[in-house]
């Protein structure tokens, strides 16, 4: 048995008047029609609290899409106790039964679901066509195929025999369950982490970020139908620290998989420490958190091309990538080219809903986000060493409208240079050109985050220079190119530093944290 050989899901264009666009039209239009109430799922079934919240588009806020149901802490233990009744029969499947799942789960969202996940992608996260398709289809289908390969990569991997003697490892799940907690801002990421654990063998309580459930469901309908046992990733609706508090003080607790904010996982983390003595083993701490993730210009550099750096790195959706540039350096030189090409690129820029595909930006995720993304706009208004050179503009009458925003501070170490903001606000620094050494430094030191960053040259040395001084300012480091769009089994995506633990998702690295081997030896 070989699985396939991966390779990347060719991305679909949506070109006007192509059937796919229709098929993605239509397929909005009947999501936005139905209403749909949306359960939990434990052990196979759906729950229905009766507790309903609502779920609208954050670029149409009033705008009723449906209702999911809220969970509390009984629904979590439920979860758990679900999970921990799967394990035995799941754990012990062949590896190839389980690989058989995730590759059809991966045929299924390429062919019948792709139209449906990327349009609740697009409704319930405000994204566009186009980041829908890079997300919710190719993305995750990447996934899942990678992953398989991954995994056989990893059970492949034995140790050295001897005349007599045999020896053996065996890859076992974890024991115990594996939470996952997934963020809002990557439908991907939200089927790879309770996947790439399941696919292990080992069964999962998966929370997603409310802002993301409408798109969670239909991850789960997926999953169910391309034949996860019943069980083996249960979906449960709670708040956060209240599904924590059940999740981290159980006995079979045995590792979180997660992806969201610095603060929160910082939080996590100490509270497993202090919980260490009830666990029957170390949990697996597996955190993707934040970013500020920069760009560094050199006085050889391309302006036009530093310019589109900018303006997609940045914006793509509304900057809301754990990846976007949001701290620009750019030397005295090339400065008045770049903020020309960058303002021009952004009058190009349309912003408006999901259903009008000519529109590049739609809202931000929620009015929490809003506001303080708004808060930081005017505070770089009310500031004489800041000057918003394009967009400064926001609106939340309808949906959460921010423009693309750039400020440009005299201060390195301005506000929004150093705090992650998520959101399409970015800031650039002019330094005098002569300084690019001194300002790599000024780049390693001014944020505690460590996940992706660009350097733009045309001097090999320069970017040699970057490449050393910067070694440890970022996961994912790239050379004339924009900080975003890592692919899966191109560019392992994960950071470092205040960025995470670095485990590159849909990779052999990721998966082999979800692993416990067992050595054996045999004698004849
Ligand atoms: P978040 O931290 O607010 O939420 C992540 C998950 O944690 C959600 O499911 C949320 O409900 C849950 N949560 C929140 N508070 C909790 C608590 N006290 N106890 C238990 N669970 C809790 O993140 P978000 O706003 O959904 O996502 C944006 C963040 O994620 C940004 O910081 C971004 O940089 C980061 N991110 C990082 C990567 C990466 O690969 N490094 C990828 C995507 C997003
Ligand atoms: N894969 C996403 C990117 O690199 C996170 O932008």
């Amino acid at each position: 048995f070989n699985v396939p050989t991966p390779i990347n899901e060719p991305v679909k264009s949506y070109a006007p008047g192509s059937k796919e666009r229709d098929e993605l039209q239509q397929m909005l239009r009947e999501l936005k029609q139905q209403q749909v109430d949306v359960p939990m799922y434990i052990g196979g079934q759906e729950v229905r609290t009766g507790n309903t919240q609502t779920i609208s588009p954050p670029h149409d806020h009033q705008y009723v899409l449906g209702h999911f149901h809220e969970g509390d802490a009984s629904h979590v233990t439920q979860a758990i106790e679900a999970a921990l009744a799967a394990r035995e029969q799941w754990a012990s499947l062949p590896w190839q039964q389980r690989a058989s799942i995730f590759l059809k789960a991966a045929e299924l969202l390429a062919g019948p679901y792709r139209a449906r996940l990327n349009a609740a992608t697009m409704l319930g996260q405000s994204k566009n066509a186009y980041q829908a398709e890079i997300d919710a289809a190719c993305e995750l289908i990447d996934f899942f195929r990678f992953n398989v390969h991954y995994m056989q990569e990893l059970y492949k991997q034995q140790p050295q025999s001897a005349p007599g003697m045999w020896n053996y490892l065996e890859h076992r799940p974890l024991e115990g369950f594996v939470f996952a907690l997934t963020p809002f801002n990557f439908t991907s990421i939200a089927g790879n982490l309770p996947t790439s654990v399941a696919m292990m063998g080992n069964v999962v309580v998966w929370k997603p970020a409310y802002a993301q459930i409408y798109s969670a469901h239909v991850l789960m309908e997926l999953f169910q139908e391309a034949g996860v046992p019943d069980g083996v990733i249960n979906l449960v609706y709670a708040d956060g620290p209240v599904a924590g508090e059940v999740i981290f003080n159980h006995r079979d607790f045995a590792g979180i998989h997660f992806t969201g904010s610095t603060g929160v996982f910082q939080n996590i983390w100490k509270t497993i420490g202090q919980n260490i003595h009830k666990y029957k083993s170390y949990p697996r701490i597996v955190g993707e958190t934040g970013g500020k993730d920069f760009i560094i210009a050199h006085s050889s550099a391309n302006a036009k091309q530093v310019a589109t750096a900018i303006t997609r790195g940045a914006f793509e959706y509304q900057g809301q990538k754990c990846s976007a540039a949001s701290r620009v350096y750019i030397p005295s030189n090339l400065y008045e080219e770049v903020k020309g090409y960058v303002q021009e690129d952004l009058k190009s820029f349309k912003m408006g809903d999901v259903e009008d595909f000519s529109n590049f930006i739609n809202a931000v995720i929620t009015e929490t986000s809003f506001d303080k993304l708004a808060k930081y706009i005017d505070g770089a208004k009310a500031d004489p060493d800041a000057e918003i050179i394009a967009g400064g503009n926001y609106d939340k009458s309808k949906g959460y409208f921010i423009e693309p925003t750039v400020i440009v501070a005299k201060d390195p170490k301005y506000v929004t240079m150093c705090e992650e903001l998520f959101g399409p606000v970015l800031t650039m620094h002019v330094y005098e050109a002569d300084q690019f050494e001194e300002t790599l430094a000024l780049v390693d030191s001014t944020s505690p985050y460590a996940l992706t960053g660009a350097v733009f040259s045309r001097d090999r040395y320069a970017i040699d220079l970057a490449a050393k001084r910067l070694t440890n300012a970022a996961g994912n480091f790239y050379i004339n190119d924009k900080p975003t769009g890592a692919v899966v089994g191109q560019q392992p995506f994960g950071g470092a530093r205040a960025s995470g633990t670095n485990d590159k998702a849909g990779s052999l690295l990721n998966l082999l944290r979800w692993v416990s081997p067992r050595a054996i030896k045999e004698t004849f």
